[in-house]
């Protein structure tokens, strides 16, 4: 099969593979940048970048032009896009989550940076095309169902991701990638890219035979000698068994897919931790009722407290068996195709 070319809006990617933005602190700018460099697309993501003092002042200029609405400028998200930006001159976008306290504010402190791109899921946002309308910088809904989907592409979105119950992370949906793709890319005319589960150029090449325009995998990129994250995260995921890649609660209100490790057996055996909510960094969490922080699982796992934390991953988790670079995932996959 010849590999087809994915075009979202003004982008064009050599080859049409995007690395999902993993949070929190997974895919930083070198595993986003190393992925922009192969000829993909790479992905920031924006959990945990917020701004945790929301006193400070606001501002209400976007690169040298003043907008209506003031936003908390979100200096550690800036620097993130640009660090990634002076490692690749490639394309890099960042995923930021709706249901983040601190969205609009995370949305216009990435535009001001200079990302090439958004992409949001975990609710659906319908403000956010307005809001970067006039830098013209493309959105890419993540969504499941083909009427929001539709609804995305009339509200201006460049292209839609769908993610299938394979994925990592938190999960919109309990039905395979294959189930719902179809349905999405009969409903609209945007490009539709495929995510969840997809780890061989044979896996891809089965996506767009569905009609999927491009590839969105993340799993496959955690043990790559880019990714930042801690070594013991990816330990987790040399070390561990398909039995051991479960469906866990979070408290966000949304199931998530995990490593099974200690930690997730006592927090979904009922034990309550203690834990300090200083600021509300989910709209959905029901902080007041959860057994423990899942911001504090989450970083505790990037910083390599696996025992203490949650290790989020795809259900192909267990199919990482060394250490390679972003370069040799890329060369596997693209061997499988016709270029050119
Ligand atoms: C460790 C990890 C963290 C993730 N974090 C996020 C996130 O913060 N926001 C999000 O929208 N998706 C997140 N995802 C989902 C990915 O962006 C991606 O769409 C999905 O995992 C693709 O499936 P795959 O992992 O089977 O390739 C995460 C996935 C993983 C594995």
């Amino acid at each position: 099969m010849r590999l087809p070319k994915l075009r979202v809006a003004r982008l064009e990617p050599r080859y049409p593979i995007i690395q999902g933005g993993m949070g929190v602190r997974i895919s930083t700018a070198p595993l986003a940048a190393a992925v922009a460099n192969a000829g993909g697309i790479g992905t920031l993501s924006a959990a945990e970048y917020h701004n945790k003092d929301r006193k400070s002042p606001k501002t209400d200029v976007v690169r040298d032009r003043t907008i209506g609405r003031p936003y908390l400028y979100a200096p550690q998200m800036a620097e993130e896009i640009r660090r990634a930006r002076s490692m690749t001159d490639g394309i890099v976008g960042v995923n930021i989550m709706y249901a983040i306290t601190d969205f609009y504010d995370l949305v216009m402190t990435s535009v001001d940076a200079g990302i090439d791109f958004i992409v949001t899921g975990a609710g659906f946002s319908r403000d956010i095309y307005g809001m970067v309308r006039e830098f013209e910088v493309p959105v890419i809904s993540i969504c499941d169902q083909p009427g929001l989907a539709k609804i995305a592409e009339r509200l201006g979105a460049a292209a839609i991701v769908v993610e299938g119950k394979e994925a990592g992370g938190h999960l919109g949906t309990d039905k395979p990638t294959r189930e719902v793709l179809p349905r999405v890319v009969d409903a609209v005319s945007i490009p539709v890219i495929a995510a969840g589960g997809i780890w061989s150029g044979e896996d891809m090449e089965g996506m767009f035979r569905l009609g999927a325009s491009g590839v969105q995998m993340a799993t496959r990129f955690v043990c790559t000698h880019e990714c930042e994250v801690s070594s013991k995260f990816k330990q987790a995921y040399l070390d561990c068994g398909q039995e051991d890649i479960a469906i866990i609660k979070s408290p966000v209100g949304m199931p998530g897919r995990a490593i099974r490790n200690s930690f997730v057996d006592r927090v979904e055996g009922g034990e309550r931790l203690k834990f300090k909510c200083p600021f509300l960094c989910l709209k959905t969490c029901r902080a007041k009722e959860a057994n423990y922080c899942i911001a504090e699982a989450l970083i505790n796992a990037y910083q390599g407290k696996v025992e203490e934390g949650i290790v989020f991953a795809g259900e192909n988790a267990y199919r990482c068996d060394r250490i390679v670079s972003v370069q040799e995932v890329f060369d596997e996959l693209l061997a499988h195709f016709e270029l050119g």
